[in-house]
């Protein structure tokens, strides 16, 4: 059974998520990874914050979880908006994503947020599948927005999900 937490306040633990996290981060998005630094450096804005999922079967102690999940979020007044979300190659398709969201769903709500944004690339079919079922729409395409030497540039869709 998954379990999905916000971040501890103990200075140990902490430092043992975001480095968890940048972990997964290098694993899932190895061409734009955020590392620790700047997972760090994020989550010290006040509007910034991060949710995460572990593997309650295989807990020793709270410093010692599986962290298999994570979404990076932030709120400004009545939007937010996903900054970063993935799963451990080893765990997708777990229900893990949707389980984060799902949470965040909630958290949101509790605070009177109306809307959250994201930005995908066209091109990640897994992320938009992921969207979709959980309800997110295409409001608007960047074109070309994603641009590597010689590789064709990707557009980037932005998507959103409202709370009435
Ligand atoms: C996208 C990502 C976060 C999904 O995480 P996950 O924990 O595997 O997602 P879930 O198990 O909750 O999947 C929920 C639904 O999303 C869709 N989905 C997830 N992975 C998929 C894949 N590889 N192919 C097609 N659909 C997929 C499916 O509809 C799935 O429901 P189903 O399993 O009942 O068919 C994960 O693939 C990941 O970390 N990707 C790399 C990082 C990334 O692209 N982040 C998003 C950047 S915008």
């Amino acid at each position: 059974m998954f379990v999905i937490e916000a971040l501890p306040t103990n200075a140990v633990e902490l430092e043992n998520v975001i480095q968890t996290v940048a972990n997964i981060e290098a694993m899932v998005q190895p061409d734009d990874a955020w590392n620790q630094k700047t997972l760090t450096e994020l989550l010290e804005q006040d509007s910034i914050s991060l949710l995460f999922a572990y593997d309650q079967a295989k807990e020793d102690s709270v410093s010692h979880r599986e962290i298999v999940g994570y979404c990076l979020y932030q709120m400004t007044f009545e939007q937010a908006e996903v900054l970063r979300i993935g799963t451990d190659p080893k765990y997708q398709r777990q229900g893990i994503a949707s389980q984060v969201l799902n949470k965040l769903h909630e958290l949101l709500q509790l605070n009177q947020v109306k809307s959250l944004l994201l930005e995908v690339r066209a091109d990640n079919a897994a992320a938009i599948a992921l969207y979709e079922q959980q309800s997110f729409n295409i409001i608007h395409r960047r074109r070309n927005y994603y641009k590597v030497p010689h590789k064709p540039a990707v557009d980037a869709l932005i998507m959103q999900h409202t709370y009435i």
